[in-house]
C-alpha cells in the first residue's frame, strides 16, 4: 500500500480559524467575537489545497458475524424458505446492498471467529456438524451458513471477502489450509475439494483477520502472547494462486495503546502486519428510541474522542513503523445502545433499532474517517443486518419485512465520497458537538459532508472553497425534528434522504443545516 503520510488535524482551534480567514480575505464576514460557537452561522473552509490522502471505498465496509438474526433469518433464509430469496439469501436484503455497493464484508465474527473451525461449513449441509454457539446465546449452529455460501453472499451484493481466522482454539494449520482451500487455483488436494464442493474457481481473498480480540474473547491474551501468536501463524499465511494475504492483526479495544505498544513491540524485526485491527464502540445509556438529550450528548460526544483515539494510536504504530505501511482498520465500531429484552426475544440478540442519532453518529463517524484517511485502510461498521448499528432490519427470522435503516441512508449519502481525495477542511467550533464536517475531490466534483449533531440550533452554513470556484450544487440530508425517530416496518420511509437547497456562488456556499441533520452537497467546480 501506499506510504502513509503525518496525521492530519481534523480542525483547527479559533484562533487558526481566524487567521485562514483573513488569508482568503473574508474578514467582513467575522462576527465581533472572532468565533462565536454560539452564532446561528457557521463557517467553513474547504483547503482544496490541502489533501489529505485518498479515501479507500473500504472505509464503508461491514462486518455480519453468527450472532442473533444478522445471517440466520437475516441476510441467509434458506432456499425452501416463503421468504422471497435468491439462492436462499433475502432477496431484499440482497437488492438493498447491491445498491450500497457494500466494498468489503467481515465474516464470521467477532467473538464467533475464535471458536468457528472451517472445515464444519463445507460439503453437504445435511452433513455439517451441529455446534453449540458458545458467545451468542448457545443456540444450535448447524453450519449451513459455511465459506461457499459466504462467497456467494459477497459475489451476489459485490463485496470482497474478508475472512477472521481461529487463532483462540484453532491452530496454524487450519488457518494455512483455509487460505489454501479459498485461494489455490486447482491441483492441490484442497483445491479440488472446493471443486467437488461446487466451486472450481478460487475463491481469491484477499483480506485474513489473524483472530479478533485476542485480548478478550479470542483468548484472553496478553500483548506479548498475542505476538508471539501472530508470528505463529501469519508465517504459514502464504500466497496461493499469486494472491498474497493482507493480513490483519488483533489492535487494541478502544484506545489501549498499551496493546499496540505491546504488540508492536512483540513483531518488531519480523513481517509486519500489512492492517491493525482497532475496535472502538460507542455505548449508551438508553434503549435506542428512549434517548434523553444527555445520553445523546454523550454518546455523540465519544466520535471526537474516537478521532483521538486515532490519532494516538495512528502515532504510536507509525513510531515501530518507519515506512508507514500499516494500515489502520477499525474492525467493528458503531452505537451500541442499550437491548430491549422483549425485542430481542423477538428478532434475535443485539437487534437494535436505528434512529435519527444513530444517523448523525454515523456521519460523524464517516467524517473522522474521511479526515484520517491518509492512515486508515479499512473501516467496518457492527453489523450489516439486524445487529446493533445496523444497515438493514428485518422483522424476525421467519418475518418477510425487510427494512433500510438510517444509518444506511447516511451511508448512501457519503458514498460519493469513495476513492476520492480527502481535504482538510476547517471549522469554527472543534468542541465535540460542533459541526462535523468533511471533503473530497475528484476532478472537477467535490463532496461535502456535514453534521449537525446539536440537538437545539439551526445553523446556517457558510463555506468557502480555498482557491476553486464552483459552477453549481445540490444537496440531500436526512433529518427529523424527532431525535428518537426511526425507520419501523410501518413506516420504513419515515426518514430517508431529500433533496435541500444550496446556494452556490463562486467560492462561497451556503446551505440551511437544521438541528440534529446530516447533509452531502455535491458541488461541481468550474
Ligand atoms: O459485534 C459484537 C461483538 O462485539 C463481537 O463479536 C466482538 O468482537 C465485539 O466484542
Amino acid at each position: 500500500m501506499a506510504k502513509l503520510k503525518e496525521p492530519s488535524k481534523s480542525s483547527v482551534s479559533r484562533r487558526e480559524f481566524a487567521v485562514d480567514v483573513a488569508a482568503l480575505g473574508l474578514t467582513a464576514l467575522l462576527p465581533r467575537a472572532v468565533v462565536d460557537a454560539s452564532a446561528a452561522t457557521q463557517r467553513v473552509i474547504v483547503r482544496t489545497d490541502a489533501e489529505i490522502g485518498m479515501i479507500h471505498p473500504e472505509l464503508h465496509g461491514q462486518f455480519a458475524e453468527h450472532l442473533g438474526s444478522c445471517i440466520y433469518g437475516g441476510l441467509w433464509v434458506n432456499k425452501a424458505s416463503r421468504i422471497p430469496n435468491v439462492d436462499g439469501y433475502r432477496q431484499q436484503a440482497i437488492a438493498y446492498l447491491r445498491e450500497l455497493e457494500i466494498p468489503v464484508l467481515r465474516w464470521p465474527g467477532g467473538c464467533f471467529a475464535d471458536d468457528y473451525h472451517w472445515r464444519d461449513g463445507v460439503g453437504a449441509a445435511s452433513r455439517r456438524p451441529k455446534r453449540v454457539n458458545i458467545h451468542w446465546g448457545g443456540y444450535v449452529e448447524d453450519n449451513s451458513f459455511g465459506i461457499h455460501e459466504f462467497i456467494g453472499l459477497c459475489r451476489k451484493i459485490g463485496a470482497e471477502p474478508y475472512l477472521t481466522g481461529n487463532v483462540g482454539s484453532g491452530s496454524p494449520e487450519e488457518f494455512r489450509d483455509w487460505i489454501e482451500y479459498c485461494n489455490y487455483p486447482s491441483g492441490s488436494s484442497l483445491a479440488e475439494e472446493r471443486a467437488t464442493n461446487g466451486s472450481p474457481e478460487p475463491f481469491r481473498v484477499r483480506y485474513w483477520g489473524v483472530g479478533n480480540e485476542n485480548w478478550g474473547c479470542g483468548g484472553e491474551m496478553t500483548p506479548a502472547e498475542y505476538a508471539a501468536f501472530y508470528r505463529r501463524f501469519s508465517v504459514y499465511a502464504r500466497t496461493f494462486g499469486g494472491l498474497k494475504p493482507f493480513l490483519i492483526a488483533c489492535g487494541p479495544a478502544s484506545n489501549d495503546l498499551a496493546w499496540t505498544r505491546g504488540f508492536m513491540e512483540g513483531v518488531s524485526g519480523r513481517r509486519l502486519p500489512d492492517g491493525f485491527s482497532m475496535h472502538y464502540y460507542s455505548g449508551g445509556n438508553s434503549t435506542a428510541t428512549n434517548y434523553t438529550p444527555s445520553t445523546m450528548e454523550q454518546q455523540l460526544a465519544s466520535f471526537a474522542a474516537m478521532e483521538q483515539a486515532i490519532i494516538q494510536q495512528r502515532g504510536l504504530l507509525d513510531g515501530f513503523d518507519s515506512g508507514r505501511n500499516v494500515g489502520l482498520v477499525i474492525d467493528e465500531w458503531g452505537v451500541w445502545d442499550r437491548a430491549v429484552p422483549a425485542e430481542e426475544k423477538q428478532y434475535g440478540a443485539l437487534w437494535q433499532q436505528s434512529t435519527l442519532r444513530s444517523a448523525l453518529a454515523a456521519g460523524m463517524a464517516l467524517n473522522v474517517f474521511n479526515r484520517q484517511a491518509d492512515k486508515l485502510y479499512m473501516c467496518n461498521i457492527a453489523q450489516m443486518v439486524n445487529v446493533l448499528q445496523s444497515l438493514l432490519l428485518t422483522d424476525g427470522p421467519e418475518g418477510e419485512r425487510c427494512i433500510r435503516t438510517t444509518t444506511y441512508y447516511t451511508y448512501a449519502l457519503f458514498k460519493p465520497h469513495r476513492s476520492r481525495t480527502s481535504l482538510r477542511v476547517e471549522t469554527e467550533d472543534s468542541s465535540p458537538l460542533g459541526l462535523s464536517a468533511s471533503a473530497s475531490v475528484k476532478g472537477a466534483e467535490l463532496i461535502l459532508s456535514l453534521v449537525n449533531p446539536k440537538l437545539e440550533r439551526d445553523l446556517t452554513v457558510e463555506c468557502s472553497l480555498r482557491r476553486r470556484v464552483a459552477k453549481e450544487g445540490k444537496a440531500q440530508i436526512l433529518h427529523d425534528a424527532d431525535f428518537n425517530a426511526c425507520n419501523s416496518f410501518d413506516q420504513p420511509g419515515r426518514i430517508v434522504p431529500r433533496p435541500c437547497p444550496v446556494s452556490v456562488e463562486g467560492s462561497k456556499i451556503r446551505l440551511d443545516l437544521p438541528a440534529m441533520s446530516v447533509a452531502t452537497v455535491i458541488l461541481q467546480l468550474a
